[in-house]
């Protein structure tokens, strides 16, 4: 607690706030870039540190994740306005009582999943203490936050309550989503119940990644696109919402004065577009389905909008990088102000960091025309 609030007084002076700057709305130069899974898979750095070490053991050594955190930073020094942490979003269910695996060239993996009404109520009794059971995550913030000595702002983050519903509820990824759609069709109010649950735990967690040195913080519904829009409005909008109120209502309680910019991206929730414009956070993430100018509209200014290049150009040429990068900065209005340069979804691990630099390069090229 208060400790930690004391050593966010000893982080270095912020020399790059342009990120926070276009978050919070205001006019820039040229438009802020960092990359949705910017730190791992496709870097050899990381594989060399990693150096087959189970996954989770990597995110809860403060040394290592610090490491791997700031790789894709020095390694496109001067091209990517932020760093975030390296950690996943499935440490909250960890958190919460729950066993998760990540196996190597497959992905996560729960060995018990929430199946039955009893499965559930034992998650639901389990006594969350954030501080402790997250203590790794936020020593690797903390660390971070000293080692990048205010190169660039460093991004917290936490998953959506319904996209963790899912990988509680399935075990993993999914392609027909029979156990989450049982639950929220079937027993929709313990549904509700276990959204709440991570809901409180995501506020918590949220706020106490600020407390040890997170400077803006992202929300990842990364299985919005799953649920209908008047299932979305039920078991992800309302907790989406909670959270954009809530934490910097925990945060003013914790001594934070700052006002820190929170994101939210809901990938495949296109129908929610407008609510979400409305629904507390200071900007949205887009994936790459969106036209810019038809989500610019949407938005009429309201908050600022991410994203949203389609990862899969990266396989292409410089010539239609150029093209694409060109219509996209254009199309989300010049990228001087409500706007944040991103993927539309994550790298992956066959990208050419060539590629990735030459990306980074146009933006900051197109971004920065008059
Ligand atoms: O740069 C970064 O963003 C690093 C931190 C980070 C990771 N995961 C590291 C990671 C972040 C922000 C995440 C978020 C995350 N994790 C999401 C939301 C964003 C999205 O992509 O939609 C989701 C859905 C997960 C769950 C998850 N973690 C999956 C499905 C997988 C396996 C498949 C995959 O994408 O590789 C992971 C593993 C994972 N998380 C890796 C990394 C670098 C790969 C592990 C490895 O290959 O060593």
């Amino acid at each position: 607690g208060s400790s930690q609030s004391v050593a966010s007084q000893d982080f270095a002076q912020l020399k790059n706030d342009l990120l926070l700057r276009a978050a919070r709305g205001e006019r820039v130069e040229r438009p802020p870039c960092w990359i949705m899974r910017q730190a791992g898979r496709y870097l050899p750095e990381y594989h060399e540190v990693k150096n087959g070490r189970d996954f989770f053991e990597t995110c809860r050594d403060a040394e290592i994740a610090s490491e791997i955190t700031i790789q894709p930073v020095r390694r496109y020094a001067g091209l990517l306005d932020a760093a975030i942490i390296f950690s996943d979003i499935l440490v909250i269910p960890q958190a919460m009582g729950m066993k998760v695996e990540m196996v190597e060239g497959h992905g996560p993996s729960f060995p018990e999943p929430l199946r039955t009404v009893d499965d559930l109520v034992k998650v639901l009794d389990y006594e969350v203490d954030v501080l402790k059971e997250l203590d790794w995550a936020f020593k690797a913030i903390t660390l971070t936050r000293k080692k990048l000595d205010g190169q660039v702002p460093l991004f917290g983050f936490c998953g959506g309550p319904w996209t963790l519903l899912v990988y509680m509820t399935e075990g993993g990824g999914s392609r027909l989503f029979r156990f989450a759609k049982t639950w929220i069709n079937e027993h929709p109010d313990w549904s509700h119940k276990l959204l709440q649950k991570i809901t409180d735990v995501a506020i918590e967690f949220l706020a106490q990644q600020v407390v040890a040195g997170a400077q803006i913080l992202q929300v990842f519904e990364s299985w919005g696109g799953e649920l209908s829009s008047d299932d979305f409005d039920e078991f992800s909008l309302p907790y989406l919402k909670e959270i954009a109120a809530k934490v910097p209502k925990r945060l003013a309680e914790l001594g934070v004065t700052e006002n820190i910019p929170m994101i939210v991206f809901a990938k495949g929730s296109w129908y929610a577009l407008d609510k979400l414009c409305g629904a507390g956070y200071n900007a949205v993430s887009l994936d790459w389905l969106w036209n810019p100018k038809e989500a610019t509209k949407i938005n009429d200014g309201r908050v600022t909008l991410q994203g949203n290049f389609d990862p899969g150009a990266i396989y292409g040429t410089n010539e239609n990088i150029t093209k694409k990068v060109e219509k996209m900065i254009k199309g989300f209005g010049g990228g001087k102000q409500h706007y944040i340069v991103n993927f539309g979804h994550g790298t992956h691990p066959f990208m050419d960091t060539e590629k990735i630099r030459f990306f980074l390069e146009e933006c900051h090229r197109i971004g920065s025309q008059k």
